[in-house]
């Protein structure tokens, strides 16, 4: 079969990676791709820009795709998803009505109140000023939301009322996109745990959870980024904890959308905090893959990733055996732009990469360009990745991998995994 890709990151070069594997893969397109999924072996990046619906859509139909998979949560939250089906083609990932869950942060946190999904105690505001009045009354820290997609930077954790206050004042002047809403919600403790769960709308069957390290700096600290570094499975996501997971968050989450006549076929990711006592709440849902925790997902997968995708599709997740594991853990650590998330440069001659293969690792890519060189072209360069029987031996490979890599400026955090090291 054909598969067609949308999207240009690490967890599309993942995604590509993983899908020829299979033997029934005997090709992958990206839309756009990057420098990885242009040197991948039967995949080919076909030059356009994913907000591109009707130059994809007739790509797709005149290559006979047999599926198209959906990458990143914009082109999902604008239709394309509705636009491809349209034309008779097979798409993974929710429509426009089903992506409101990511693009929606009102929306999603009604949709959990509704379905009594454990989440932060929250409220929403259309005016500044009871928004403030709230947080007066409410204890530090407190956390202030943008309605809308803001690729990450809509979510303020302030911790003085002047800095909550300032949030409050940046979203109204629509600083993270309309500003027309805020969310003013109670600030929850402790470690964050992403669960992605594939579903056909009807059934829906969880990934291995993964762990990621957003914020820029060692030991968590600094600013919020898209993620540095990642692993799974996640020992913290204990069994019994998945169980619960499964009952009070995706089976209710998919009866909820079920009763808003909302058919979604894909992921739908689950940003988990479970506290100290082990309960857990939901921070937010994204309507898509992780990035980075694909790139360590999808290494340890057995099952062939396309005929799941194809189960949910085509709605028969259920009568699909249980989703299959490699034995093992793997880990995951970015390399970065020097200044990322804040400005950084671009153009960066990388050097290195086969050695980092060389000595074990994989590398996903993620802001790359092959223009006769390999150059980074983006915040995010490259997933340095190792995978091994425990995780003291995945993040070994993978930092020997990052070791052998270069670019001018280049950035990564030394201690991705601490919490899981021998
Ligand atoms: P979101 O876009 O809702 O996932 O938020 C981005 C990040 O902000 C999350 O991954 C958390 O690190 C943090 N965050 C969001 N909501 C809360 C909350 N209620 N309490 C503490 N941290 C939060
Ligand atoms: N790694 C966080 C995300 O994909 O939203």
């Amino acid at each position: 079969m054909k598969i067609l890709v949308v999207g240009s990151g690490g967890r599309e070069h993942a995604l590509a990676w993983k899908l020829l594997q299979s033997s029934q893969v005997e090709q992958v397109f990206c839309v756009p791709g990057n420098g990885g999924t242009a040197g991948l072996n039967r995949c080919e990046n076909i030059s356009k820009s994913v907000d591109d619906f009707e130059g994809i859509g007739n790509f797709a139909l005149n290559e006979a795709i047999n599926l198209v998979v959906v990458g990143p949560e914009v082109p999902l939250a604008q239709g394309i998803t509705d636009y491809l089906q349209s034309l008779g083609l097979k798409v993974f990932g929710p429509n426009k009505a089903g992506a409101q869950i990511e693009a929606s942060k009102v929306w999603a946190k009604t949709l959990m109140q509704e379905a009594k999904i454990p989440t932060a105690n929250s409220a929403v505001f259309n005016r500044a000023a009871p928004a403030k009045s709230y947080i007066k009354d409410h204890e530090l820290p407190i956390v202030i939301k943008a309605d809308g997609l803001a690729a990450g930077k809509g979510v303020t954790v302030a911790t003085t009322r002047n800095q909550a206050v300032e949030a409050v004042e940046a979203v109204f002047r629509g600083q993270f996109g309309a500003g027309e809403f805020v969310i003013v919600e109670e600030c929850l403790i402790g470690q964050e745990v992403s669960v992605l769960a594939l579903t056909d709308g009807l059934t829906i069957r969880p990934l291995l959870p993964a762990q990621d390290h957003k914020r820029i700096g060692e030991g968590d600290t600094g600013e919020n980024t898209g993620g540095m570094g990642a692993y799974a499975p996640a020992p913290i996501a204990t069994v019994n904890l998945m169980e619960r997971v499964q009952k009070q968050v995706l089976d209710r989450t998919i009866n909820a959308l079920r009763a808003r006549n909302i058919d979604y076929r894909g992921v739908l990711y689950a940003g988990l905090m479970i506290n100290p006592s082990g309960e857990f709440k939901v921070l937010e849902f994204n309507c898509r893959f992780g990035d980075p925790e694909t790139q360590v997902i999808l290494p340890l997968l057995e099952t062939p990733l396309e005929e799941l995708m194809l189960a949910c599709v085509e709605q028969r997740l259920e009568q699909m055996p249980p989703i299959e594991w490699k034995q093992g853990a793997c880990a995951t650590v970015v390399a970065a732009s020097g200044g990322y998330p804040g400005v950084y440069e671009t153009g960066k001659v990388i050097t290195g990469i086969a050695h980092a293969e060389a000595a074990g690792a994989t590398v996903f890519h993620a802001g790359t360009t092959l223009n006769q060189q390999l150059i980074t072209d983006g915040g995010r360069v490259l997933n340095v990745t190792g995978m091994g029987e425990n995780f003291e031996q995945a993040l070994r490979l993978a930092y020997a991998g990052i070791e052998q890599i270069n670019f001018e400026g280049m950035y990564y955090r030394r201690d991705i995994g601490y919490q899981v090291k021998g």
